[in-house]
């Protein structure tokens, strides 16, 4: 999991926005902000949702329907759910449970060899001994979980990736997925000292459980297979809905686990097979605006490596050319940067609908902020100002924006020799609105016109768009190209059953005593997580796990950490969610 930026509204923004309304008012010609306004929506969205608003029951005209609590109503032995989240032994032993997946160190680097070129594991151990631990863990979750390894189907796809499937009495009734994956970020070397417990022994404060992969994601994963194993143990819940256990070994380098577990399910089950897919993401609620906001991510932006080569005769720097290949190249950098991305806000971005949600139901928004949030879908002016406010802050800018980053630069070996091959690579994560091409075709038009100044051929992805010469070319390629995610839909049974559950969740159990309203809104994830490869196998692809707001998580850190209290949340979440969705009516999603 990549760590997601902060809040989407501050209290900043409102000021700003305050002082610059009459600006924009008078700066923003009508028939300009128009000509944007439509050039920018498919007609479809915009017929769809300013026209015809989601219906609810409650307040149909609502641009943020608070969904319906959904209790647990009928469930098998629901005091199982206090025992679960308040009982002192189950907390000891599943605080051992996590610490003893903590202590096999599972960490994947980018340069390991894929399970794929192996026939078997004697055969990928050879070839790359660093998956070692994985086999470790496998034998782990075994003797941790008997009953699931006895009464769930256990696969292992393509040597190391866990597949479990408790499989339902009705085969019409689409399977649910709850995704997770083994492996964690590295821990440096240099950086061992400065953890409070050893990475990978983990510890205890009291109150945090420290280890690498504490959050990101073992407890998902081991507090996953407890719920099974609980509910196994007990013997009263017989699944008539599939539930299927997804774990990928390598989500955090190239999530080559997920892509092939996602083969191995559409395979078996066909393609939009799946009722509801959850991996990790968002974790438990933020308060924005005096709000208590659950936010799962119901998008993620796309991503794009470019890297761009440049190669040119070399020669004696004593004669050089006016500009060396590596003045060519900060040409073009300083072209790409100069031209960046535009922002632009349209009902696509889920982050819209959190938008919609503040404004909506936030005692404490700026009431010019609300309005212009209201109208951002039917009014150009509005929507403007709300793009503006966003843009402004780093925090939120790039929840509406194609990024940008120039990584890796490289080019020249020596003092005296003109520098025959420069090249850069440009990182870009892809905007809701936009797409892989929108990215390619800008960085064409720069290339090609840095060529024909300089007289270069240029090459994109294997195709010739000007022929080399003498003077040399440009060579543009693509490395591991992903769409922005398909926006899972809010407005609909899943959604509403997910939600609901988790409103139940934090309003009845977590703070009982509390009257707040827990708000349900959709978000934007800027990172990608194993589900890029679960597109195919769903509509409804959630990224959220249960537990309680924390600072200083650490992941991908020193000292990562998890409030171990609520952990507790995902058992129970889960122990009662996994029988309410198994009742749910398919006919409705
Ligand atoms: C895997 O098995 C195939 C077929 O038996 C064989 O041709 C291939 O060389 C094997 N690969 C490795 C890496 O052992
Ligand atoms: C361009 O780059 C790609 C990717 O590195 C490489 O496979 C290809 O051979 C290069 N083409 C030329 C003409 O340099
Ligand atoms: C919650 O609502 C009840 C009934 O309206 C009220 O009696 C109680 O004081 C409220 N509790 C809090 C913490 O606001
Ligand atoms: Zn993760």
């Amino acid at each position: 999991m990549i760590e997601k930026p902060p809040l989407p509204v501050h209290n900043q923004m409102e000021t700003r926005l305050t002082k610059r309304k009459a600006f924009f008012i008078k700066s923003c010609l009508a028939t300009f902000c128009t000509f944007i306004f439509l050039a920018t929506y498919s007609a479809t969205t915009f017929l769809i949702n300013t026209w015809f608003p989601r219906a609810e029951p409650d307040n149909p005209d609502a641009l943020c329907p608070i969904v319906p609590k959904a209790h647990p109503d009928g469930i098998h032995s629901p005091k199982l759910i206090q025992y679960i989240l308040n009982d002192d032994k189950f907390h000891r032993e599943e605080r051992d449970r996590l610490l003893g997946a903590i202590q096999i160190p599972t960490e994947v680097y980018d340069d390991m060899e894929i399970p794929k070129s192996a026939n078997d594991s004697e055969s990928l151990l050879k070839l790359e001994p660093r998956w070692k631990p994985f086999y470790k863990l496998h034998e782990y979750l075994e003797k941790t979980y008997p009953l699931a390894h006895k009464h769930l189907k256990v696969e292992k796809i393509n040597h190391l990736g866990l597949v479990y499937t408790w499989k339902g009495g009705d085969s019409d009734k689409k399977p649910i997925i709850l995704a997770a994956h083994q492996d964690v970020v590295p821990v440096q070397k240099a950086t061992l000292d400065q953890w409070t417990y050893p990475p990978f022994k983990g510890g205890f404060d009291g109150e945090y459980l420290f280890g690498r992969g504490v959050s990101d994601c073992k407890n998902l994963l081991i507090g996953l297979l407890t719920t099974i194993e609980l509910l196994l143990e007990r013997g009263e819940f017989k699944p008539e809905r599939t539930i299927i256990l997804a774990f990928g070994y390598d989500e955090e380098s190239r999530g080559t686990g997920a892509a092939e577990i996602s083969k191995h399910l559409l395979s078996r089950y066909g393609a939009d097979s799946i009722l509801q897919i959850i991996d990790e993401g968002n974790e438990a609620y933020e308060e924005i605006e005096g709000l208590k906001l659950i936010l799962p991510a119901t998008g993620e932006k796309g991503y794009l490596d470019s890297v761009i080569e440049l190669y040119t005769p070399g020669g004696h720097s004593s004669v050089p050319p006016k500009h060396t290949s590596i003045g060519i190249m900060a040409q073009l950098i300083t072209e790409i940067e100069n031209d960046a991305f535009s922002p632009l806000l349209t009902q696509v971005n889920p982050l819209m609908g959190e938008l919609f949600c503040l404004a909506e139901h936030s005692p404490i928004l700026d009431k010019d902020v609300k309005r212009n949030i209201l109208k951002a879908q039917v009014d150009a002016n509005a929507n403007k100002q709300v793009v503006e406010y966003l843009d402004a802050n780093l925090e939120t800018k790039y929840l509406i924006t194609t990024s940008q980053a120039i990584d890796i630069v490289e080019g020249g070996v020596k003092s005296n020799a003109l520098p025959e091959h420069v090249s850069i690579l440009v990182n870009s994560r892809i905007s809701v609105e936009e797409s892989v091409q929108d990215v390619i075709d800008k960085y064409h038009f720069h290339i090609e016109s840095i060529a024909k100044k300089f007289n270069l051929g240029f090459i994109l992805n294997g195709e010739e768009v000007i022929a080399p010469g003498k003077q040399g070319y440009f060579n543009y390629s693509l490395v591991e190209p992903l769409e922005p995610a398909p926006v899972s839909p809010i407005n609909g049974e899943s959604w509403n059953l997910f939600g609901g559950a988790l409103r139940y969740l934090y309003e009845d159990l977590v703070f009982p005593k509390s009257n707040d309203t827990f708000i349900v809104a959709p978000f934007l994830s800027t990172g990608n997580t194993d589900t890029k490869s679960y597109w195919d196998l769903s509509r409804n692809i959630y990224r959220y796990q249960p537990g309680l707001p924390f600072k200083h998580s650490g992941v991908h850190s020193v000292d990562e950490r998890l409030l171990f209290d609520g952990h507790f949340h995902i058992i129970a979440f889960y122990y009662y969610y996994l029988q309410i969705i198994d009742e749910a009516d398919d006919a409705k999603f």
